[in-house]
């Protein structure tokens, strides 16, 4: 038995069950094709990388998978059973939640009325009278953060005075109100700084550790890749090339596989001289 902590419980990663899987994904807007024949698959709680150069499709299917484009032909299968997304909302239903890059945050109101937003708390005063229930509201949303371990100076400080980092993680507590199953992140740590990214590659980890939610993951910092990740899947032009756990994978292999020219043919050779992955 190993002695050597494993604080995300990666060893026990490959008994969970699979909660998504992809077969064979297609998608072409007019005549440029940006998915061809992807295959994923995730497990539950489940932390897994997709990076690929700009173009390469990685936004295209994570909107195939959050509904809001149908795919032009395969499969998605969702706890075992056949997927067919009717829209983001359909798919929220079924507890798939996106943040987009732009985070849809509404900048001049406070963290908490972002936190509740379309779906205030109100409550009626002598039986009748409505009224927002702001304490309410400020207490749940410090309760949420406190969970998530995001530390805000104030729920009541204005979104556009928050940093980019607590902004990105207001925005993913957002979308972890409904418990989603999956949680999926366009580039939520580019444009912030080290200190920045800190906080959110913190909340990730956080997430990690309790391995309750599945993670799909848009970045282009390898080292970020390695640091959070379990998995990585790396798109070149609309295909999957490349499908290593990052406990079988080095930073320095990766970025020779990549530098090596890509393509299926080419990775195999890189992966060959490499002695293996
Ligand atoms: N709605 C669309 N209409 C037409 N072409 C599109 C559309 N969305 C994406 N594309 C094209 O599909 C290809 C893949 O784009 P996609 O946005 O998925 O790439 P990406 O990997 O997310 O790139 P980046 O790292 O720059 O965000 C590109 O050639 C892009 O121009
Ligand atoms: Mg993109």
């Amino acid at each position: 038995m190993s002695s050597v902590p494993d604080p995300f419980n990666v060893a026990g990663l490959q008994n969970a069950p699979i909660l998504l899987r992809t077969e064979h994904i297609s998608k072409s807007f007019g005549a440029v094709t940006a998915l061809k024949d992807v295959s994923i698959q995730l497990r539950k709680g489940e932390v897994l990388a997709l990076v690929g150069d700009n173009g390469a499709g990685k936004s295209t299917f994570i909107k195939v998978l959050c509904g809001f484009h149908p795919p032009d032909s395969g499969t998605i299968e969702w706890e075992g059973k056949p997927l067919h997304l009717k829209s983001p909302l359909d798919a929220r239903q079924h507890g798939i939640e996106t943040v987009y890059q732009d985070l849809a945050l509404v900048n001049d109101l406070t963290v908490y009325h972002n936190m509740f937003l379309g779906r205030e708390k109100i409550i009626r005063f002598a039986g009748v009278v409505p009224f927002t229930d702001n304490g309410g509201m400020k207490r749940q949303t410090r309760d949420h953060l406190n969970r998530l371990g995001i530390n805000l100076p104030s729920v009541s400080s204005l979104v556009r005075q928050l940093s980019g980092g607590q902004r990105q993680s207001i925005a993913v507590a957002r979308s972890m109100q409904t418990a989603p199953k999956l949680l999926i992140m366009d580039e939520p740590l580019a444009a912030l700084g080290v200190r920045e990214g800190g906080l959110v590659l913190d909340l990730i980890q956080n997430l990690r550790r309790q391995r309750e939610t599945s993670i799909i993951l848009i970045v282009h910092n390898y080292n970020q890749v390695f640091e959070v990740c379990d998995r990585i899947n790396f798109l070149h032009t609309g295909e999957i090339v490349l499908d290593r756990s990052t406990a079988d994978t080095t930073e320095e292999e990766l970025i020779r596989i990549v530098k090596s020219g890509l393509g299926r043919s080419a990775v195999a050779q890189a992966i060959a001289s490499a002695g293996g992955l």
